[in-house]
């Protein structure tokens, strides 16, 4: 029909094909392929049925997101033409899915008049994690199929059903065995050769769920959901298919889908979703590029860091040898493995026997023979230079010739670290996030002298361990904490200058943040980075003749969460962050000693600051070559920062805010507060010319 779609009769069946790869999505075009299909198949008397399905890897995956950021010229068919064809057709169409129905593809399939998938096939209105809602009539259809208190949690979830289960739901009528054509065609036989009514889902109703159904569905959501839009504007449409006729929900459904799509959240998700994808790719190092194969794993640290980290290995089927100093830091660190397990077991999200199986695949050690054939190794020791600097000569000695030596240094030099051995191209840094078997992102630090094909394999490695690998160049704090340092000392000048820590962390709690900088560091523990705080002040030969308010807090033993004071302070158990007169009454004495005059500090002024302190460091960062990309901040910022991800993050939002306006109001507190506001020069150049950060 087109180069899009193609149409073929095999065996009186009309097989329509979409090609349009890589995930068939309905780009313009597309509908209208289909359209004429239907058209060819109704009007060929030799056709008895039509088979809809998606060449190459998938069924339809649905809309083309380029299209919402970027409209294509008007006049083009839609996705609701396409619907309309099927349902005046005067034969059966059955749609044939194997890969992905996803979205707008799954409400093509729902409008079908049956459907049939492959074992493996999966099935989703995933248009909820791209900031809009099903907006091809899947929120009026999927209620009429397997009722709304199914249908709703799956279109706010955006969850993937698999073949077993949306067979029962009734989202298909059949599973395909083997060969997909083959089978979709003999079923496509079988109902027209028993005149089976061409089933319409629009003409059936959806049974009213319990009273308070809605009501009780809203507060489930609540924490999971907050600040988002779409999933609320989904419940509207779920109630809708309940109470009004299937036309009028449909026009609800139109009306809610537009308020989404023009919301700043659709664009800071859909932008989210490319950057995503966009991250795992780096123009020196092409997809062609060599990898080696990664069997086994080892982790020198059982601590913190170690642990997880060995967790994410043996998650991902790959068997981790873990080394540590001495026995009891490698007993206590298996321990807390186990215990990890032993509550996910607790919670029912894993058995008893896939615990066991996990465990099974770590070899605890503590000798260096014993990770020498291991086809990566992951450092994960202490934090000093020179107990790095002696395990990677060790490594360097005992590693086979073709292993991985990586680091998870937060803050260290990896070219330094890699220049003790004799193999500098085989370091790479692997900087995971606390905890590390949950947190996604990955930080993948290239050294001067890291190889392509390193590279390459631990990109690749972090997708098989289902981290988000960024890749990043080296420099004290890599992307994220280097970004970080800045935002928090504008957080902690703030109290200086008359905020107080729960006025800070509600205004950018309010902003969408997980939390605030203060809850953050009584969770992460203050004792950290006043440990390396006088470290370094003892290093650099200097002494500390005043310690700053985070070193007095943590002088008084409150340490944060583990000592049930810090910032704040909690009760016994509890991990709620209460206001604390003491550290009040701590701030106003500091400031009274310091003569530094108070004063009430806006909102606004403090997620101004924060933020814009973030977009100035990330623009140096790319000015120096540090992230390949705006978007890849923003990844790192949504993936180990809590950073909304309906923002994006904090490079699209200054795009967003106007990067002109940011510019100003950086140089203005350039001019009242001094150096540290010393605006970079990529903004200043793309601010000039009326450029945006997703211009570069
Ligand atoms: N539109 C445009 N491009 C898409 C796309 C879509 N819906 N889905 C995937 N792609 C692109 C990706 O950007 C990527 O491009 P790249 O190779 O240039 O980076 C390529 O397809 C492959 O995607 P992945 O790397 O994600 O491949 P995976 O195999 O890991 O995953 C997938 C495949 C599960 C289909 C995943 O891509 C996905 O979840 N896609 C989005 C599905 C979705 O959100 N559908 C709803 C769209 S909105 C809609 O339908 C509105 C309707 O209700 C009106
Ligand atoms: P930790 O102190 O909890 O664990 C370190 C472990 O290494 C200890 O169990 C210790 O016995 C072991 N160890 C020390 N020397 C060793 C050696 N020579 N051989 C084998 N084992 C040895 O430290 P944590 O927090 O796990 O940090 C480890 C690394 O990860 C550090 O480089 C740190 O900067 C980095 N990191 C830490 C993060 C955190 O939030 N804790 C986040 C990201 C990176």
């Amino acid at each position: 029909m087109t180069d899009l779609v193609n149409f073929e009769i095999m065996d009186s069946i009309g097989v329509i094909t979409v090609n349009n790869p890589p995930v068939n999505a309905l780009s313009v075009g597309v509908p209208q392929g289909i359209i004429d299909s239907v058209q060819a198949g109704t009007s060929d008397p030799s056709v008895k049925a039509m088979v809809l399905m998606g060449g190459g890897r998938s069924f339809i995956a649905g809309a083309d997101i380029n299209e919402f950021l970027t409209p294509p010229p008007a006049g083009s068919a839609s996705l609701d033409d396409m619907i309309s064809s099927f349902e005046t057709s005067t034969k059966p169409i059955i749609a044939a899915i194997h890969g992905n129905a996803l979205g707008g593809g799954l409400e093509t399939a729902l409008a079908c008049h049956y459907r049939c998938g492959t074992a493996d096939s999966l099935y989703g209105l995933p248009e909820v994690l791209i900031g809009i809602l099903p907006g091809g009539q899947g929120t009026q259809r999927l209620p009429r199929v397997c009722g709304v208190e199914k249908a709703l949690p799956l279109m706010v979830s955006g969850e993937f059903v698999p073949a077993p289960k949306a067979l029962t739901l009734g989202i298909i009528d059949h599973v395909v065995e083997n060969n997909l054509v083959e089978g979709a065609v003999a079923f496509a036989k079988q109902i027209s050769a028993e005149n089976r009514p061409l089933r319409k889902i629009r003409e059936e109703s959806v049974a009213p769920p319990a009273a308070d159904f809605f009501d009780n569905f809203e507060k489930s959501i609540g924490k999971r959901a907050r600040g988002y839009l779409a999933p609320y504007k989904i419940i509207e449409c779920a109630k809708a298919s309940v109470e009004l006729p299937f036309d009028k929900g449909v026009e609800r459904e139109k009306e809610l889908f537009q308020d989404c799509l023009k919301s700043d959240q659709a664009k800071g998700l859909m932008n989210l979703f490319f950057a995503e994808r966009a991250c795992t790719k780096i123009p020196d190092v092409p997809r062609e590029t060599p990898t080696k194969k990664i069997e086994t794993a080892s982790v020198l640290g059982a601590g913190t860091m170690g642990g997880g980290i060995a967790m994410n290995f043996i998650n991902a089927g790959i068997p981790v040898t873990l080394l540590e100093a001495n026995q009891e830091a490698l007993d206590k660190g298996l321990e807390i493995i186990r215990k990890n397990y032993a509550n996910t077991v607790k919670k029912g999200r894993l058995t008893q026997s896939d615990m066991d199986q996990r465990l099974g695949l770590i070899t605890p050690t503590l000798s260096y023979e014993d990770i020498a054939d291991t086809d990566i190794v992951v450092e994960a020791v202490f934090e000093e230079m020179e107990i790095k600097k002696e395990v990677f000569r060790k490594l360097d000695k005992v590693m086979k010739d073709d292993a991985i030596l990586a680091t998870n240094t937060s803050t260290l030099d990896v070219d330094e670290i890699a220049s003790v051995t004799g193999r500098p191209e085989a370091v790479i840094g692997t900087h995971f996030f606390s905890p590390a078997n949950v947190m996604k992102l990955l930080e993948i630090v290239r050294g001067a002298k890291t190889s392509k094909e390193v590279i390459a394999t631990t990109m690749k490695l972090g997708k098989t361990i289902k981290k988000v690998p960024v890749l990043v160049g080296v420099c004290d704090g890599f992307v994220g904490n280097r970004m970080l340092a800045r935002y928090s000392k504008q957080a902690n000048l703030m109290i200086l200058e008359g905020a107080l820590p729960q006025e800070v962390d509600q205004a950018l709690f309010d902003f969408g943040l997980a939390m605030g900088p203060f809850a953050m560091g009584d969770l992460a523990g203050l004792d950290v980075g006043w440990r390396i705080r006088k470290r370094r002040a003892e290093e650099n030969g200097a002494f500390q003749d005043e310690a700053g308010l985070d070193d007095q807090i943590c002088e008084m033993g409150r340490f944060g969460q583990k000592t049930s004071a810090g910032w704040y302070r909690y009760d016994p158990g509890s991990r709620v962050p209460i206001p604390d007169p003491k550290i009040e009454e701590l701030i106003k004495k500091y400031c009274e000693e310091r003569q530094i005059q108070r004063r009430p500090i806006e909102k606004e002024e403090i997620v101004e600051r924060c933020m814009y302190a973030l977009v100035n460091e990330g623009a140096k960062i790319l000015e120096e070559g540090i992230a390949l990309r705006a978007s890849d901040i923003d990844v790192i910022y949504a993936n180990g920062y809590g950073f909304p991800r309906y923002r994006a993050g904090p490079m699209l939002y200054a795009d967003m805010v106007g990067l002109d306006k940011v510019y100003k109001t950086i140089c203005s507190y350039h001019e009242r507060f001094g150096e540290v506001w010393e605006p970079a020069r990529l903004l200043k150049k793309l601010a000039e010319e009326g450029k945006s950060f997703s211009d570069i």
